[in-house]
């Protein structure tokens, strides 16, 4: 029999703080309803920087919730995949940091990936490739962003759509007989949009200086209408090629997750693909673009009100920096 990878868990969590619109307004010289008409954005949540938020910690806490929603030990963890590009420390990765919080001692392969909003879904696919081969029986999945410490937030194009959260899944295989299964993945990227989105001080070609930091030089930078340019293109195109891989329609999608970057770029790919809002899953009004956190946040989301019920195909669909892409057909 060959194995097919279910969901066997998801949890998230996300920072006290809420920041509101309005609380932007006395940041940077914005508005609620630009914000709002454009975005779709309402309020992000931040992190604390005093401590006990950081990307492992809200990881920690996201697991225990998975851990439990799957009737599992973290012993029975065997892989790690820990999607960020805001890790808490440069060195040791965060999955490393994550094993240790868990009190895992079976000593699982741990590693981070850096793709920046595709995060979660490239750790999906590896991780049902990982449960394919036999290489791991439990993989635990994570997204988790404090996109608050990168991004400049005296620059209006850039720090409104951005906020910190965590959302992780745990994949393992199914059970004979049960019909949930990762049904079909895809993967990419395009490196000639690098420049759309980058962070190009603080590497091993520019280390950070102090003249960086007093000059502003060291944030996340984006050219906001080339990525929607790209997103809409991408996501739509996504979605057809797991579709076509899988052999189905866009009639038997139930439930469509898409990366929560604009509430435009959600609805524009939905019309170009030809699925309604209803089928859509929206959270960003919440939570804005949480990067590697926004598919597992709103799947999670879904989960837990109803939406999304054992049985239902679910389409999981995010592109980011890199420019990386990717999709998980599944039935859930
Ligand atoms: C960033 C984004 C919301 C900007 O929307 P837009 O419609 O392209 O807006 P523009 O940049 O053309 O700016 C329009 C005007 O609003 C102004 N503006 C920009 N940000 C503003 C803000 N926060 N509040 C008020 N006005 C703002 C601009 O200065 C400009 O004014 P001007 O016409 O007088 O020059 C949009 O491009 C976007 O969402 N892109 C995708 C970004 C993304 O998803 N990135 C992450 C990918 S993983």
């Amino acid at each position: 029999m060959t194995t097919q990878t279910k969901i066997l868990g998801t949890g998230i969590c996300l920072p006290e703080k809420v920041m509101t619109n309005f609380d932007l307004e006395k940041v940077v010289d914005t508005n609620d309803e630009w914000i709002y008409e454009r975005t779709g954005i309402k309020a992000r949540r931040i992190c604390s920087t005093e401590g006990g938020e950081w990307p492992t910690d809200l990881a920690e806490k996201a697991a225990w919730r998975a851990l439990e929603a799957a009737a599992l030990t973290p012993d029975d963890i065997d892989m790690i995949i820990f999607a960020s590009v805001t890790p808490d420390v440069k060195l040791p990765n965060s999955a490393s940091i994550l094993q240790q919080k868990l009190k895992i001692t079976n000593q699982c392969a741990a590693m981070d990936i850096a793709v920046a909003c595709s995060g979660f879904v490239y750790g999906a696919n590896m991780a049902d490739s990982f449960i394919k081969t036999g290489m791991a029986k439990k993989v635990l999945v994570v997204g988790s962003e404090m996109l608050s410490r990168e991004i400049d937030w005296s620059d209006r194009t850039i720090c409104i759509l951005f906020g910190d959260g965590c959302g992780c899944a745990i994949f393992g295989a199914a059970e004979e007989g049960e019909t949930s299964e990762v049904l079909a993945t895809h993967l990419g990227t395009d490196g000639s949009g690098a420049e759309f989105f980058d962070q190009p001080i603080g590497g091993a070609v520019t280390p950070l200086t102090a003249e960086h930091i007093a000059a502003g030089e060291h944030f996340m930078r984006m050219k906001g209408r080339e990525m929607f340019k790209v997103a809409t293109r991408t996501l739509a195109e996504n979605a057809r090629i797991v579709l076509k891989k899988a052999g189905l329609s866009l009639e038997d999608v139930d439930w469509v997750v898409p990366h929560q970057a604009n509430i435009r770029i959600i609805e524009t790919t939905a019309r170009l693909i030809g699925v309604p809002m209803e089928k859509v899953i929206v959270n960003i009004e919440n939570y804005g673009n949480t990067s590697a956190a926004t598919v597992p946040i709103a799947f999670h989301e879904a989960v837990m009100d109803g939406r999304i019920k054992r049985g239902d195909i679910v389409l999981f669909d995010a592109f980011g920096a890199g420019l990386t892409f990717g999709a998980t057909l599944l039935r859930y």
